[in-house]
């Protein structure tokens, strides 16, 4: 890969040693994918924030690179952390936990990267432009900015993501090259999605029949709400690698077929129906009864804690169940402003920020049984507590049916 002048002498180590590690990870990266060089950005998004899934070794590396006083190039901002930043104790986050975790963020801040601990920073002021390269780790975050905002990202590791940031540049690879972009597997959608669970298996569902770094094209999905693109793009990236995806006549680089295959044809087509549809709640199910019901995988928009405000009307949250929304700073700034929060509340539920189901160590926490509407948290929770915790995925409107009385 062609390095400037100045990028050699990082890489010989003339910046020090956190800045060469950095410069090391960004070339051989790119020399494995045949990158010509590298390209600058102005925008990263950070994961690796959780102290369940990050742990230990990251949180030395972060505060060893805080106390070289390193900063990040970009405008950074962290992906969700293992609990909300402020009211922990109200989610019995254990004390030892939240130590690790807040040290962690702290250091994450010292090197410039914001404690926003969202996936969804595109909604909480880290939102890139139509063909904006940018360096984003979290794979829903990833799927987004590069399917819904049509900037150009490649699927980054936190550590990557992270170098990335603090030279402020990216290998060019991948996503970021026009011919990556283009579209070369048909999704013919042949049923009507009837919720936004139904969007989520259908991004499980395709996620799980291509292969990497194929761009599935939707076919047949009309008026998809901001929240049911979010939850089908983030189902994807997670039952498969999908980063990139088009939907006919709704995405940026999709306006239509010509657009969305590049003038070509696809390389072959999947038909996915109602049956296919059932078969992924068939599979993402338990029998078992819950004890938290979450939602807000991705970190919910406002349209959906508008929703579950509404489902909840004239309803109470039942007793030995919780209902928690996952969701950003500044989403929650707007759904309390709106009177959402109050109602989440009122009826029992509660609204945190920071964190998730999947990152938060809810196993720790006792819980034994997430039903939520996200089919990427059905599918990780049983895996990230090795079992300990079950999962099933329904629409949220069963989802609150179930843990409330009316
Ligand atoms: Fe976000 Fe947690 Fe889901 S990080 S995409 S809410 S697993």
């Amino acid at each position: 890969m062609f390095l400037s002048k100045e990028e050699e002498k990082i890489l010989d180590g003339e910046g020090g040693w956190a800045l060469e590690r950095a410069m090391r990870l960004l070339t051989t990266i790119g020399d494995l994918n045949d990158a010509e060089r590298l390209v600058p950005i102005k925008r990263s998004q950070i994961a690796g924030v959780s102290y369940k899934t990050a742990g230990g070794p990251t949180l030395h590396l972060v505060e060893e690179l805080a106390k070289e006083n390193v900063k990040v190039r970009t405008k950074a901002t962290q992906n969700p952390a293992g609990m909300d930043l402020e009211r922990w104790r109200e989610m019995g986050i254990p004390d030892e936990f939240a130590e690790k975790q807040l040290r962690l963020c702290r250091a994450y801040e010292k090197l410039g990267v914001r404690a926003t601990c969202t996936c969804t920073p595109y909604l909480s002021g880290n939102k890139p432009e139509f063909g904006e390269m940018v360096g984003f780790s979290e794979s829903s975050a990833v799927a987004f900015v590069n399917s819904v905002i049509g900037a150009r990202t490649n699927r980054h590791g936190g550590l990557d993501a992270l170098s990335a940031a603090m030279i402020g540049k990216v290998p060019l690879m991948g996503y970021l090259i026009d011919e990556n972009r283009i579209g070369n597997v048909h999704v013919k959608v042949d049923f009507k999605p009837n919720s936004e669970a139904d969007y989520s298996a259908l991004g499980y569902y395709v996620g799980r029949e291509v292969k990497i770094d194929e761009v599935p094209v939707y076919d047949g999905i009309r008026n998809a709400s901001l929240n049911e693109v979010m939850l089908l793009g983030a189902a994807s990236a997670a039952s498969g690698s999908v980063a990139l995806f088009h939907i006919l006549g709704l995405t940026p680089e999709a306006k239509n077929v010509k657009d969305a295959f590049g003038g070509g044809e696809a390389e072959y087509t999947i038909e996915v129906t109602r049956r296919d549809i059932e078969s992924v709640y068939d599979e993402l199910s338990t029998d078992e009864e819950p004890d938290l019901v979450a939602i807000g995988c991705p970190h919910s928009s406002i349209q959906e804690l508008k929703r579950a405000a509404e489902l909840l009307s004239g309803r109470r949250v039942k007793k030995g169940v919780k209902f928690w929304v996952f969701t950003s700073p500044e989403v929650f700034r707007e759904a309390k402003k709106s009177g959402y929060v109050n109602r989440i509340k009122s009826a029992g539920g509660d609204v945190f920020l920071n964190t998730c189901m999947v990152v938060a160590p809810i196993e720790e926490m006792g819980f034994r049984c997430v039903y939520t509407n996200s089919a990427k948290a059905a599918f990780y929770v049983p895996r990230i507590t090795r079992g300990k915790c079950k999962s099933g995925m329904v629409p949220l409107r069963k989802c609150i049916e179930i843990c409330t009385t009316s």
